[in-house]
């Protein structure tokens, strides 16, 4: 029964909250078909490639205050920096040596940087290098500001709504984030032509197994061209300091649900996955993802923009790093591909 839902998921891209509720539910004995079934829709649209994004994590001073998040505002042991528009696009050169063409740019909601630095930012970058794409992630801000940063160049934006849930939202957020906003940004970032990519952490506090199954519905009905996913882990300075890490497991397993439900989307085996698993991401990769995203900001940099307690490479080179990773994939019988790694939307 549970197998006759994947083909219909495979063939209809969509199943019902209850049917996607009842796969979740009994994940142990569908995960492998869900997996297999996920890879031949992979590679139908994107063979056998991998697609590799250099992550230049550029800024953890943020205005927030996310529940779950080490670099949030009210976190005073955090050791804040941010890097100079030099640093930037420094990290952009040597990502491009590498064979990175796209760099993502993330960030907290740091308010020194303004649109008129981070549009002569993203112009260098272009500048410098036609040939890539920038994809931002630098949180919550207005439309005309989306727009200006488009203007100059940007390709791609990253956004998690975090969860569908207006009700779970509100517990993982303190009051003056909205559910609504976050909605809105979603959905001005898709008007004004970004590729956009929304997403969830796996296992968040008071997250239920059917806000999972309307994690599915949400997604096939917003069609993000992204979908960044990855267990919450728990950061030893936040409120949520003593909740449970979501698990490898049920990721890896929703990985394969989101490559059935949006068969083009691109789809990251994120670090977390990677550090609450030592082969999460290779396990990603295996159950329908087709991107990484490993760390390019330099060392320094690296040791401070911590989300959550354990994050691994943060001690690795950025070239150590890209050996490392061409290795993991490898030996699952993929290959890392330099190109910008658009979404393939068949035209
Ligand atoms: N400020 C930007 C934003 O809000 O989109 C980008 C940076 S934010 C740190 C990137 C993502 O990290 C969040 O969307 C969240 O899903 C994830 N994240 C934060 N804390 C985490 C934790 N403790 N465990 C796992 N993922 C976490
Ligand atoms: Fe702002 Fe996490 S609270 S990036």
């Amino acid at each position: 029964m549970y197998k006759q839902l994947i083909d219909r998921l495979e063939k209809e891209n969509n199943l019902t909250a209850d049917e996607y509720l009842s796969l979740i539910r009994h994940r142990d004995e569908i995960r492998g078909y869900a997996a297999e079934r996920a890879i031949v829709v992979r590679k139908k649209h994107y063979e056998k490639k991998v697609y590799i994004r250099a992550l230049i994590e550029f800024t953890n001073y943020c205005r927030n205050n996310c529940f779950y998040c080490g670099i949030r505002a009210g976190n005073s042991a955090a050791e804040r920096y941010r890097l100079t528009a030099d640093e930037i696009l420094a990290c952009a050169d040597d990502g491009y040596a590498l064979g990175f063409r796209t760099f993502v740019m993330q960030g907290g909601e740091d308010p020194y940087f303004t649109d008129d630095i981070l549009c002569g930012i993203i112009r260098r970058i272009k500048d410098n290098h036609p040939d890539c794409a920038v994809t931002l992630s630098l949180g919550e801000r207005s439309y005309e500001s989306y727009k200006s940063l488009k203007e100059a160049g940007a390709d791609r934006y990253l956004l998690r709504h975090e969860t569908c849930n207006a009700e779970h939202y509100s517990k993982l957020h303190p009051d003056t984030m909205s559910f609504e906003r976050r909605m809105k940004c979603l959905s001005e970032l898709k008007s004004l032509g970004y590729q956009v990519g929304a997403g969830f952490m796996v296992g968040s506090p008071f997250q239920t197994e059917e806000d999972l199954a309307n994690e599915m519905i949400f997604l096939r009905e917003f069609k993000p061209h992204m979908v960044g996913i990855g267990p919450f882990i728990p950061h030893k300075d936040t409120p949520f300091s003593e909740y449970e890490s979501g698990t490898a497991e049920m990721t890896v397993f929703l990985l394969s649900l989101i490559r059935l439900t949006l068969p083009r989307v691109l789809l990251p085996a994120t670090t977390a996955l990677g550090t609450i698993d030592p082969k999460g991401r290779e396990k990603g990769i295996l159950a329908g993802a087709n991107v990484l995203m490993p760390n390019l900001s330099p060392l320094h940099a690296r040791k401070k923009y911590l989300l959550y307690d354990n994050k691994i490479c943060t001690g690795d080179e950025a070239a150590k790093c890209i050996v490392c990773l061409s290795e993991r994939i490898k030996s699952t019988g993929y290959e890392i591909v330099t190109d910008r790694g658009d979404y393939n939307n068949g035209i």
